[in-house]
C-alpha cells in the first residue's frame, strides 16, 4: 500500500537481526519493546508541516528550553495495527484517532495535523517496520502518535513550533493466562479531570494527575483506578486508561455519557454500536456511584467491564473504596462481556466482515 503523503526513509543500520527481533516477539507484553524506526515530522509557526521522516528511532535532540518540558504541551494516541491470517496489516478505526487528535491539539491550543498525514505516518511506520508486527493469539504492534512543543522558549504561551512523531511497539495478549476479572478501586480522594479542563483531551498531563490515585488502587490490592466527578464525586467517569460499562442482565447496558470530562473512546464507541447490534439496549447516561453500588448489592447489575485499545475489553470483579466492597464477578468473567470482545476482536483479526468500514490497511 502506498501513502498519499511522501515520507523519505532512513533505515536503521543498527536494526534488530530476525533472531534479536524473533526472541522479542515471543513475549513482548505492552510497552516494553521498541521497532527499529520511528517517524518525525516538524511544524513551524511561519513555514507549516515540513517533510515526513522515517528515521532510526532513537534519542530526540530537544532544547532544554522546549515548552513541552515547562508547561506540559504534548497530546499522543493509542491504536494498533493487526496482523490478519492472510499476512495483511490493518488499523482499527484511524481516522477516528486521527480526528480525537486533532480535539485534543485544540484544547490544548497546538497545531492540527492535516488527518491524512496522520494516517500515513501510522502507515510509514507499519511499512518500516512490517516485521514488528507479530502474528498470532491477540497480538499486534501498538502504534504511538505523539505531539510536542519544541520550541525553544520560556515565555507562557502556545508555542510556535512543533515535532509530531509515531513510534511502535510490539504487544503481546493482555491476558496470557486467560481473561480474569480485575479489581477496581473508586477514588474517592482525587479527581482526574473538571468541567472545562482537559479531560476529554488525550493529554500527558491527564495521565501525570491520575498516577498518585492508581498508586492508592495498587496499594488496595486493585489493578484499575476508578474516578468520579469532581463537582458532586458521585458520578462515575472512567477508568485512569479505559471506558467503562455496565450491564443489567436481559435489560439494557449503561455507560457513563460524555460530559466534556471524560475520553470519547473509540472503544467505547465502537460497543455501542456491536452491543446493540447483538440486540442490546444502550444507554449513555449519567451514572451514579451510589446506585451502583446498591444494584451490584441487589443482583441488578450482572457484569461491569472496562474497554480499551490496549486490553480490549476487560471484565471488572469488583468496585473497592475506603469504605465499602462491591463484589460482581469474582473469578469468571460474564458472557455478556466475553461477546462484545470477542465481537470486536474478530472485526479487528478479520475473522468476520467489517461491516462498518472500521479497518484500514496498512500493508
Ligand atoms: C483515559 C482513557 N479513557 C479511555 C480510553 C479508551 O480509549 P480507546 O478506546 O480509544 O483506546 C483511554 C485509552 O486510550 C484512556 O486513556
Amino acid at each position: 500500500m502506498s501513502t498519499s503523503y511522501t515520507f523519505s526513509v532512513t533505515r536503521n543500520p543498527s536494526a534488530a537481526s530476525a533472531a534479536e527481533r524473533a526472541k522479542v516477539l515471543e513475549n513482548p507484553g505492552f510497552g516494553n519493546f521498541m521497532t527499529d524506526h520511528m517517524v518525525m515530522v516538524d511544524w513551524t509557526l511561519d513555514d507549516g508541516w515540513g517533510e515526513g521522516k522515517v528515521v532510526p528511532y532513537g534519542p530526540l535532540q530537544l532544547d532544554p528550553s522546549a515548552s513541552v518540558l515547562h508547561y506540559g504541551q504534548e497530546i499522543f494516541e493509542g491504536l494498533k495495527a493487526y496482523r490478519h491470517a492472510d499476512g495483511s496489516v490493518w488499523g482499527f478505526r484511524p481516522q477516528a484517532n486521527a480526528e480525537r487528535f486533532n480535539r485534543s491539539a485544540r484544547r490544548l491550543a497546538m497545531t492540527e495535523l492535516p488527518e491524512h498525514l496522520f494516517v500515513d505516518a501510522c502507515q510509514a511506520i507499519v511499512e518500516a517496520d512490517l516485521d514488528w508486527v507479530p502474528s498470532g493469539g491477540e497480538t499486534s504492534l501498538y502504534l504511538r502518535p505523539f505531539m510536542i512543543a519544541s520550541e525553544p522558549f520560556l515565555g507562557v504561551r502556545s508555542a510556535h513550533r512543533y515535532t509530531f512523531m509515531v513510534i511502535a511497539s510490539p504487544a503481546g495478549a493482555y491476558f496470557s493466562g486467560g481473561i480474569k476479572p480485575v479489581d477496581i478501586w473508586v477514588s474517592e480522594e482525587y479527581t482526574r479531570a473538571a468541567p472545562g479542563g482537559t479531560g476529554a483531551a488525550k493529554c500527558g498531563g491527564n495521565y501525570a494527575a491520575s498516577l498518585i490515585a492508581q498508586q492508592q488502587a495498587a496499594e488496595h490490592g486493585c489493578q484499575q483506578v476508578c474516578f468520579l466527578d469532581a463537582v458532586e464525586r458521585r458520578w462515575i467517569e472512567e477508568l485512569g486508561g479505559m471506558n467503562v460499562y455496565f450491564v443489567y442482565g436481559d435489560e439494557k447496558i449503561v455507560t457513563p455519557e460524555l460530559s466534556g470530562t471524560i475520553l470519547e473512546g473509540i472503544t467505547r464507541d465502537s460497543i455501542l454500536t456491536l452491543a446493540r447490534e447483538q440486540g442490546h439496549t444502550v444507554v449513555e447516561q449519567r451514572v451514579d456511584i451510589n446506585e451502583v453500588r446498591a444494584d451490584i448489592e441487589s443482583g441488578a447489575i450482572t457484569e461491569i467491564f472496562a474497554c480499551g485499545t490496549a486490553a480490549v475489553v476487560t471484565p471488572i470483579g469488583s468496585l473497592q473504596s475506603a469504605d465499602s466492597k462491591s463484589v460482581v464477578q469474582s473469578s469468571e468473567p460474564g458472557a455478556d462481556t466475553l461477546g462484545i470482545r470477542e465481537a470486536l476482536l474478530d472485526i479487528q483479526y478479520g475473522r468476520t466482515p467489517d461491516t462498518h468500514g472500521w479497518m484500514h490497511r496498512f500493508a
